[in-house]
């Protein structure tokens, strides 16, 4: 089998506005990305995920859409963006947007159209005379929202919505809403774009009686836009967001489940939620056993699938789809203090989750490269960026890139941030910043460099068979990863006690060290990949 580049991708996810700032107005933008290409060729990413880049008036920093046809003037114009894709493609970088599909802000003109009963855009929304309807969905944004209907004054009736009241749900029961969102891909693959992390996915369609999620008519509806992807621009990606139950979470890549023979018809991909939160559980309690468990019940998947694997993102750390008991033992774990934590998450950054143990972060990195999937970075964990939990929602963990230790951390020569960059003692960008950790062959920079360079030269790692191997020993992790003559065994030692395990003859890739077979000493919290 071919495998799609894609499949063996590694990507960079960006949040646009805190990443870097060419203009010096203190916000992040197009021509500072453009200007920091360098540093991610460096760093070995092959494809970027861009946080939304449309105008918004930014309730829910930029996932509240006013127009799908444009550029937030704070970040750029549409030029801009076409001189990003243009100037990353001539690095061998890929771009993917994000596309918000299941709502838009209520300042978009088509919600003022539609509370003024203006056709065409008169049923663009989900209206009704009240608000009782679809009573058994549940609310996303517990700690901000008692309903998911919002009454609208102009047009004396409730709308509905998924998340933020000022994010109204478009009504996908209307088929030019279908093709209007059809058309917005269309606009941006036209300027060269190579996919789209697709968000909220499983809210399009509501029905009385159900949940309102993963509906059979959203699937139907997501393949269309895939039938129209593999039509018009099959080079082009396409990624879920779909926090949801693993046999939920699965049928978004389409085709039957069980059966990778038959190939996948709706998503390229889909962001593993359902592993994520298990490997920080399996690490809190040093056992193995939520992570084999998950792999066991997320695979198979179509062969012309792939997952995307990731650590941590723009958001909380989700942990609506763990049970009750799960999600307490993880808040008690990773989120002592009740302001880490945020409706059913934890709003923290990867290395203050890991109380900063440069060994934990490694293994957690290391878990991300080998397991199958390809892997996304969420900006700044590459050097072990901190949060600032003082932040209002999740701002916390979307703050300035720290490039160097020169004022507003290297990123931007505004006077005033309109986000604080992180300044404490630990984390801060006078410690912790891009240009100290170039200049140091030590740094978890160079480590995650490393990492990057040997996943691309062993495509193995991100899309090989998986093999799991069981140990006596509860706290290691083994697993071989094939593909072709190729075969890699995968050591994690999930806990603080030392262990020793008999291995084949191998090569030690992440150490470049021949090693004969015999028994290994994994010291706590190690990681190896062996080639053997
Ligand atoms: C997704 C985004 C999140 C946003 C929500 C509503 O979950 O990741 O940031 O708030 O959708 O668009
Ligand atoms: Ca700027």
């Amino acid at each position: 089998m071919t495998t799609s580049w894609w499949q063996t991708a590694v990507f960079y996810q960006l949040y646009l506005r805190s990443f870097s700032d060419a203009n010096g107005d203190g916000i992040g933008d197009l021509p500072g990305i453009i200007a920091r290409l360098d540093y991610l060729q460096d760093l070995g990413i092959t494809a970027l995920w861009l946080s939304p880049h449309y105008p918004s008036p930014r309730v829910d920093d930029g996932y509240d859409v006013s127009d799908f046809y444009d550029v937030h003037p704070e970040y750029g114009d549409v030029e801009d963006f076409k001189a990003l894709i243009a100037a990353a493609h001539a690095r061998n970088i890929r771009v993917l947007a994000d596309l918000i599909p299941n709502h838009t802000s209520d300042q978009h003109p088509w919600f003022q159209a539609s509370r003024l009963r203006q056709a065409p855009y008169d049923d663009f929304y989900v209206w009704s005379d009240d608000d009782q309807r679809y009573k058994d969905a549940r609310i996303i944004f517990l700690d901000t929202e008692t309903s998911n209907w919002a009454w609208d004054e102009v047009r004396g009736q409730y709308y509905w919505h998924r998340f933020y009241r000022q994010q109204p749900d478009l009504n996908y029961d209307n088929p030019q809403v279908q093709e209007a969102m059809l058309d917005v891909m269309r606009f941006w693959l036209d300027l060269g774009l190579d996919g789209f992390r697709v968000d909220a996915v499983p809210y399009l369609f509501e029905r009385e009686g159900t949940n309102c999620e993963n509906l059979p008519e959203t699937h139907a509806f997501l393949k269309r836009m895939r039938a129209m992807m593999q039509a018009e621009y099959p080079h082009a990606v396409m990624m879920s967001e779909a926090n949801q139950p693993p046999q939920e979470t699965m049928r978004y890549f389409g085709g039957q489940p069980g059966r990778p023979d038959i190939p996948g018809d709706e998503f390229h991909m889909c962001l593993h939620f359902p592993l994520m939160p298990r490997l920080f559980m399996a690490l809190a309690r040093a056992d193995r056993t939520p992570i084999v468990d998950i792999l066991h019940a997320t695979s198979p998947i179509p062969a012309n699938c792939q997952w995307a694997t990731f650590l941590r993102n723009h958001d909380e750390l989700t942990l609506e789809m763990v049970t009750p008991e799960e999600r307490q033992c993880l808040w008690d774990w990773y989120a002592p203090e009740p302001r880490m934590r945020l409706n059913l998450g934890i709003r923290r950054r990867l290395a203050p989750l890991l109380g900063n143990d440069r060994r934990k972060i490694e293994l957690m990195f290391s878990l991300l490269f080998s397991l199958p999937g390809a892997p996304v970075i969420y900006y700044g964990d590459e050097i072990g960026m901190g949060d600032n939990i003082e932040l209002p929602d999740r701002n916390g963990v979307r703050t300035p890139m720290q490039w160097n230790d020169s004022a507003n951390a290297g990123f931007s020569t505004a006077f005033d941030l309109p986000t604080p960059v992180i300044d404490d003692p630990v984390y801060g960008y006078h410690r912790v910043n891009v240009a100290a950790q170039l200049a140091d062959a030590s740094s978890l920079l160079h480590r995650i460099r490393r990492f990057i360079r040997i996943a691309r030269e062993h495509p193995a790692l991100a899309a090989g068979e998986l093999t799991l191997l069981d140990t006596p020993h509860p706290a290691l992790l083994a697993f071989y990863r094939t593909m072709g003559e190729e075969r890699i065994l995968c050591l994690h030692n999930l806990g603080d006690e030392p262990l020793r395990f008999s291995v084949p003859a191998a090569t030690d890739l992440l150490a470049d060290q021949h090693l004969p077979a015999g028994e290994r000493h994994l010291s706590p919290y190690a990681y190896h990949w062996l080639k053997c």
